[in-house]
């Protein structure tokens, strides 16, 4: 829960250690694994976070069947460099339900390109990301360049609230078609 991720990260902080984190909604593949190695080579502990998070996706869209392979995602992750796992529940990550949960809004980024399409969807990011950096408290987090907008949108956020560590944005990893793993 958060409680117990915030304190396990404070810990290691006084230990003086380095923590990079890297958010992730799950169903794992190599392209996270890259972000992963390139967190266990800038940091001395590694957090992954595994959240299917409903607040970026719109009404019209497959929060429902979104893939769930905790079980799977977390059975390779030690060997991969990971070293804590956190993965709360949608009533741990939104303590008032969704409907009411303070939301972020990044304005302009936020509502071009792909989210004049999605609307509400760089919102969730935004919400979540906040969340997730505030309990960590890292020395860096870590997205994917695949998916651009959103890192924009991350570095604009974590800028503009000074939230707690540098926002890294790692390479694409590619299908051998050339196609970007999603
Ligand atoms: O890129 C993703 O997987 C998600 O948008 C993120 C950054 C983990 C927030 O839920």
């Amino acid at each position: 829960d958060p409680a117990a991720m915030r304190a396990r990260c404070e810990d290691l902080r006084r230990d003086g250690l380095r923590l990079a984190v890297v958010p992730t909604m799950g169903a794992l593949h190599e392209g996270h694994l890259t972000l992963l190695r390139a967190a266990r080579a800038a940091a001395d502990v590694v957090v992954l976070t595994i959240f299917v998070n409903p607040t970026q996706f719109g009404p019209s869209e497959d929060y429902a069947r979104y893939p769930r392979t905790l079980e799977a995602d977390a059975a390779g992750l030690a060997a991969h460099g990971c070293d804590l796992l956190y993965a709360p529940t949608v009533e741990e990550m939104y303590p008032y339900g969704v409907e009411a949960a303070v939301r972020m809004h990044v304005p302009r980024l936020g509502d071009t390109l792909c989210g004049a399409f999605r609307p509400g969807h760089f919102d969730g990011v935004a919400t979540v990301v906040t969340r997730l950096l505030s309990m960590a408290q890292a020395d860096l987090a870590i997205f994917g360049q695949k998916d651009y907008q959103q890192a924009l949108v991350i570095r604009h956020l974590a800028r503009d609230l000074a939230l707690p560590g540098t926002i890294v944005v790692g390479p694409t990893v590619r299908e051998s078609n050339g196609l970007a793993m999603s």
